[in-house]
């Protein structure tokens, strides 16, 4: 009885591989994780723009868009920046990093809107084979002031997080997050 639970559950973890083997979307989504160590190889213009145009493809409320996204990559802005914050200091290692930034006169729900866009993102870096992580900015009003004076970014822009991006170094796994008590068919 116990031989044919395991066998029934290995079929099933077996038949869930394969199918997340033939939808590359699912894979990358099950494959995402937060990098937080880089190496040095440098992360192209092409693939910042295709990650960025990711972002951008994200739904928003109204469909207003209310999102601008600042890609720096000059290494010694960010060094400096990493100092100023303490849960962005791999920073220092990354070769790039993108600001997601709302404008909340466009839409009350652009930290909504930036938050979906900041989800592609992470999704595109990852299927492109880079690392990436979101770090907070907003709502911590002291972070938002580090990013925006250091960056000069104008009112009423406010940056929701900013994401160091960069080819993980060493093998990096995604955490198993699945609780099947946490998904409520038909009834609570
Ligand atoms: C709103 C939000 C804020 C986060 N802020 C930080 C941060 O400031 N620094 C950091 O290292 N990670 C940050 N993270 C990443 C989380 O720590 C990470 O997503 C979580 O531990 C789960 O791990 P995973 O992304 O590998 O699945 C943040 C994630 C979210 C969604």
């Amino acid at each position: 009885m116990k031989k044919n639970f395991l066998t029934l559950v290995s079929f099933m973890f077996l038949l869930n591989m394969t199918l997340m083997a033939q939808n590359p979307t699912l894979e990358t989504i099950h494959q995402r994780k937060s990098v937080r160590s880089f190496t040095d190889q440098p992360v192209s213009v092409e693939n910042l723009t295709t990650i960025v145009k990711a972002g951008m493809a994200a739904p928003t409320g109204m469909n207003r868009q209310p999102w601008e996204f600042l890609v720096i990559q000059d290494r010694e802005a960010m060094a400096k920046l990493s100092e100023n914050l303490p849960y962005a200091k791999m920073l220092k290692d990354a070769q790039a990093a993108i600001i997601v930034v709302g404008n909340p006169e466009k839409s009350p729900y652009w930290y909504l809107d930036c938050s979906a866009a900041t989800q592609n993102i992470l999704l595109a870096a990852e299927s492109l084979g880079l690392g990436a992580v979101w770090t907070l900015a907003y709502p911590s009003e002291e972070r938002m002031n580090i990013i925006t004076t250091a960056l000069s970014i104008p009112l009423p822009y406010k940056p929701l997080c900013l994401i160091p991006i960069g080819y993980p170094k060493g093998p990096q796994t995604p955490k198993n997050k699945w609780v099947e008590a946490k998904m409520h068919l038909n009834k609570w």
